[in-house]
């Protein structure tokens, strides 16, 4: 049995649906991630799951207990919010005793369990300051410690990396990764960047103006988008119009407009003339100079248009006869050597046939 069952959710606000009859389950132990632009109902969600909002229809069920009249400190859960939440009249000690306190467990019993956690978050040596001493970091480390005290069932995250910045966010990922192995506590964790869902995630549920557009792991999700909306929304994908010629069992034949043919992986439910678009991750798409032999059949000329230069690695921008643009990304792994074309460049770019999905919605 799943631990959380959400069934045919809604949750309107006047005549606005902001979640949109949704069904996920999450099993006990996982990391799961909702992901999806601002607005598209993700912290609606999950107050929902937290008892603080009740839905308009379906069901939360939570070990297979129906929660609908569970009021938000009855259930098993606990939140953590970007903004910390943290009380600044009370020590880093009596922040993560706090949920303990309310719940009557014994003093003894209460200080060697705030010290374990003091310990599990690196803070041992800090218990005794205001939040307001403290990091941004060490402040969101308080924050984990105190919604993992009470070993919930469920540890509810809403944006909790929002705040800080790019490196100390990346060490906070590696450190969350860590705590939710050893505490096996099951982690319903919401973002909109899709590198931290893609880096943490067990699976990702893609979320789009109050439904789930893709439920997978996350190399799934990368690696075969279900439709536009997700492949355009997950990495970087260069996207030109298509119609089906041929639809077989091992691969699809397609007519690129301008371009002519090229050959893709098989989809299930594609018909010849379906109308759709081809998307193409840059790391697929080699990049070479014109002049040179290219062995793969999906190979095109054009002309680089421009590139960006991001330190490790170089997208080139190609423009196709038909005007289509393709990117292109070479590591610069040379040391030194970071650009091997230039504007205006004719280049081929090619791929492999089981490279880039035929998309038709
Ligand atoms: N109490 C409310 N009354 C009316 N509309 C609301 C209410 N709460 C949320 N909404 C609307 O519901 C939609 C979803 O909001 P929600 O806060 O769930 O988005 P989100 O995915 O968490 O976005 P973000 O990434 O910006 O936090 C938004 O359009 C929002 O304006
Ligand atoms: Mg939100």
């Amino acid at each position: 049995m799943a631990l959380l069952e959400i069934r045919n959710l809604t949750r309107r606000f006047g005549d606005f649906t902001a979640i949109d009859n949704i069904s996920i389950s999450i099993e006990s132990g996982e990391f799961f991630t909702l992901l999806g632009p601002s607005g598209c109902g993700k912290t609606t969600l999950l107050r929902m799951i937290a008892g603080f909002d009740l839905p308009d229809a379906g069901q939360i069920l939570l070990d297979g207990k129906d929660m609908a009249n569970i009021p938000p400190e009855k259930r098993p859960i606990h939140t953590v919010f970007q903004s910390y939440a943290l009380f600044p009249h009370m020590t880093v000690s009596e922040n993560i005793a706090f949920p303990l306190k309310m719940a009557g467990s014994a003093p003894d019993q209460i200080n060697s369990r705030v010290k374990e956690a003091l310990d599990d978050v690196r803070l041992s040596n800090l218990g005794a300051r205001f939040p307001q001493e403290l990091s941004g970091g060490q402040r969101q480390r308080v924050a984990f410690a105190r919604g993992l005290i009470n070993r919930p069932r469920l540890l509810l995250l809403d944006e909790p990396l929002g705040a800080l910045d790019a490196k100390l966010r990346e060490e906070m990922q590696i450190e969350l990764i860590n705590l939710q192995k050893e505490r096996g506590v099951t982690f319903v964790f919401i973002t909109h960047a899709q590198n931290e869902a893609l880096a943490l995630s067990h699976r990702i549920a893609v979320m789009n103006q109050g439904k789930v557009e893709q439920l997978d792991a996350p190399s799934r999700i990368y690696s075969f988008p279900k439709n536009r909306f997700v492949a355009d929304f997950i990495g970087k994908i260069s996207i030109m119009n298509a119609q089906v010629l041929e639809a077989s069992p091992s691969h699809l034949r397609l007519s690129v407009a301008g371009l002519g043919e090229v050959t893709a992986p098989s989809k299930d439910g594609v018909k010849p003339r379906d109308t759709g678009v081809l998307a193409i991750r840059p790391e697929q798409v080699r990049i070479t100079h014109h002049t040179e032999e290219v062995e793969l059949k999906n190979n095109f000329t054009g002309k680089v248009q421009g590139f960006l230069y991001v330190g490790d690695v170089t997208t080139y921008i190609v423009e196709l006869p038909n005007g289509a643009r393709i990117e292109a990304l070479l590591p610069n792994s040379a040391p030194g050597s970071a650009q091997f074309f230039e504007t205006g460049d004719s280049v081929t770019v090619s791929w492999r046939q089981d490279a880039g999905t035929f998309l038709n919605d």
